[in-house]
């Protein structure tokens, strides 16, 4: 047997696209199915050419791994997203993937600090997989679905509040960036945002301005909600509250604004993902009426 790592060159995509929907890998890789999932992957602003593989046995597709370094307040973490298709598995594959990988991050990123894996739970082969390479639990993510389908809830914007769409220009690039931070600056993971990397989300194929809320009192953005369509469902994909204007009823605001234009856009299921440890958020979604579908776990190694 030969195993061969090679690069996604533009003209193999159609090769990952085959394997994202393999029926072994189409599960775990849900959100990327359809026209555009391989083109968001490919416009992510926090990954690029160079960390991206496909591995082929025998000359035969069967497998990939692309990364993601994302930046932080406490400095950047990389995460793996490897799959191979059932007929290829134990057989070493995985492991050169990650292997790969990981010595890319580490001399292309040497600031980054920390290794992740993730998969949809329970996944008997992805926690073994984790756990063969040194890394631990770290995180729940749980999916959370609202079950009362097509019954938008009234909003109802605190008093001095004002909303826009998302218009693209260089103010709302500042003010959505800016927002961003301030809201997830203490979270697991918040990832530090720039204009620059707004910019380049708003380019990501299927990105909608107008599935961008920003919120503004006195002048100032306080909050936002983005909603995103994926096959299947629409997802309430972030949202977020500065500290100053929390506790005021903008993060539910914002929330039945996100449901109400997924519901508008005739999206099937509405959801959502936070984090399993995020309690504030978890009582907001619970009272919403969204109920938790599936857990996603994330493991981790920290790098030296
Ligand atoms: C997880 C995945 C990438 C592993 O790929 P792979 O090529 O089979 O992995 P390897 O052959 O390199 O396995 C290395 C080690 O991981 C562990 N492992 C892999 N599959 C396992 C399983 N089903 N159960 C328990 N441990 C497993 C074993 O320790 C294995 O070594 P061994 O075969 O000598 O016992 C593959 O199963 C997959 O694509 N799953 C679906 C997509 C997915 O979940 N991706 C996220 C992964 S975190």
């Amino acid at each position: 047997m030969t195993v061969e790592l090679g690069v996604f060159a533009p003209g193999r995509l159609e090769i990952l696209r085959r394997l994202l929907s393999d029926p072994s890998l189409a599960p775990e890789f849900e959100a990327l199915q359809g026209p555009q999932g391989l083109e968001r992957v490919l416009a992510d602003p926090f990954s690029g050419p160079e960390l991206r593989w496909l591995a082929f046995r025998d000359g035969e597709p069967a497998g990939f791994c692309w990364a993601f370094v994302i930046p932080t307040r406490e400095g950047s973490f990389a995460m793996l997203r490897p799959g191979v298709v059932a007929r290829a598995r134990r057989t070493g594959i995985g492991s050169r993937l990650i292997e790969t990988a990981s010595a890319a991050v580490r001399e292309l990123a040497p600031q980054c600090r920390e290794l992740c894996l993730t998969a949809w739970v329970p996944s008997p082969e992805a926690a073994g997989f984790a756990a063969r390479h040194g890394y631990e639990h770290a995180r729940f993510y749980w999916l959370m679905e609202r079950p009362q389908h097509g019954s938008a809830p009234q909003v109802d914007w605190p008093p001095g509040v004002e909303v826009e769409t998302f218009d693209g220009t260089e103010r709302a690039l500042g003010h959505w960036s800016e927002a961003y931070n301030r809201s997830f600056a203490e979270h697991y993971h918040g990832a530090l945002s720039t204009p620059e990397s707004v910019r380049a989300l708003a380019a990501v194929p299927g990105f909608r301005p107008d599935g961008v809320l920003l919120a503004h009192r006195t002048g100032a953005c306080v909050g936002f909600c983005q909603n995103q369509l994926l096959p299947g469902r629409g997802e309430v994909a972030t949202l977020g509250v500065v500290p100053e204007a929390r506790g005021i009823g903008l993060g539910r605001a914002l929330l039945r604004w996100g449901v109400g234009w997924l519901e508008h856009q005739a999206a099937p299921r509405v959801t959502l993902t936070v984090d399993g440890e995020n309690e504030g958020a978890l009582s907001l979604y619970r009272s919403e009426g969204f109920e938790t579908v599936r857990k996603r776990e994330i493991w981790s190694r920290r790098l030296p």
